[in-house]
């Protein structure tokens, strides 16, 4: 039983060690492999190569290294008969709530303001809103979006959410599909993208949808940067429409060093960092599905590549 790990040097060696402590009996090898391709059975990956993943023709499963799969899906060669897991575990989820929670505050606290004004030396007072008069919005509402919304109960903001599906989650107005979003979008002050990235959720938050927002509203992008017209977003910031941004995800990563964000001052950005998935925590949910897999027992969260995610 072998498996293959694709993902950066330091990580995929952080992986090597973490699986060989759990999982003795799985050897493990890293890419570039230029050993047998029939001898591997699992992959473990984040960004591989167009086409790389179709060269192993034994293939059981490939467990995404994040949860986003966009990295897999947008391969045309992928293997078609093997499942894709996506990464679900509690390290994972704990890193981005403490992301969100944590810029939705800054938002709600006006930091971005607090930041200019110590930057031009200026003391002054911005009348604080109350939380319970604030709306945080979450599009998605999957592993990711439902947590942070629960650890923000606690703050007393107003909470909704947006989805494909409906949903019914205490202490949060649920919207779902294209019908309920100018709904959901009229009454929220603080946006946050949890979305994963498909053919229906590229370029979503554009022009049109931050006209929909309340003026002054904030938006939170940690879902992908290729849900972001960015144009739009600076027009938006330059005209008032948006009070700030935070982004973590970008179109193009690493950000291009000439890009107007780097230099705007509503913009608060960090690099791809929102959660980043901790070998030695997140190695239970790879070694306990593969022992599933050999059980004979199905996986758990396979992703549907038609849908996307
Ligand atoms: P998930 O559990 O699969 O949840 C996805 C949610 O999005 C679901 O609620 C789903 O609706 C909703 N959704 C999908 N397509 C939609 C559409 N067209 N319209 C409305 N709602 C839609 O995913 P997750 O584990 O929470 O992760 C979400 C995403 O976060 C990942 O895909 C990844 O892109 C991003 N992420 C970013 C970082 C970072 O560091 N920046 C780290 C981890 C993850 P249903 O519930 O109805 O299916
Ligand atoms: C990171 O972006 C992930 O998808 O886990």
């Amino acid at each position: 039983m072998a498996l293959l790990i694709k993902t950066d040097i330091d990580r995929g060696n952080a992986w090597t060690e973490a699986l060989n402590a759990h999982y003795p009996e799985l050897k493990t090898y890293t890419w570039p492999y230029d050993g047998d391709p029939a001898k591997i059975d699992y992959a473990l990956v984040w960004q591989p190569p167009k086409g790389e993943l179709k060269r192993y023709p034994n293939l059981r499963a490939i467990f995404s290294v994040g949860a986003g799969i966009d990295h897999l899906a947008s391969d045309p060669e992928l293997p078609p008969n093997v499942p894709v897991v996506r990464m679900v575990e509690p390290g994972l989820t704990a890193g981005m709530t403490q992301y969100v929670v944590l810029s939705v505050l800054n938002h709600h606290r006006f930091m971005l303001d607090y930041a200019a004004q110590r930057r031009a030396k200026v003391w002054e007072e911005i009348p604080q809103i109350a939380a319970e008069a604030r709306q945080v919005g979450m599009l998605g509402l999957g592993v990711l979006g439902r947590d942070a919304l629960e650890k923000l109960r606690a703050f007393d903001f107003k909470l909704a959410g947006w989805s494909r599906s409906p949903k019914s989650i205490t202490g949060v107005t649920c919207f779902h599909g294209p019908a309920g979003l100018d709904e959901f979008l009229a009454g929220t002050d603080i946006l946050v993208c949890l979305l994963p990235l498909t053919a229906e959720t590229a370029d979503l938050l554009n022009r049109d949808l931050f006209a929909k927002l309340p003026a002054g509203a904030a938006v939170i992008n940690v879902g992908r940067g290729g849900q972001l017209v960015e144009e739009d977003l600076i027009e938006a910031l330059d005209s008032g429409q948006l009070s700030g941004a935070t982004l973590d995800v970008f179109r193009q990563e690493p950000l291009p060093e000439d890009h107007p964000f780097w230099e705007h001052p509503r913009v608060f950005m960090t690099p791809h960092i929102a959660s980043m998935t901790i070998p030695s925590s997140a190695v239970r949910a790879v070694v306990a599905n593969i022992q599933r897999l050999e059980a004979g027992e199905a996986l758990q969260h396979v992703v549907d590549l038609k849908r996307g995610y």
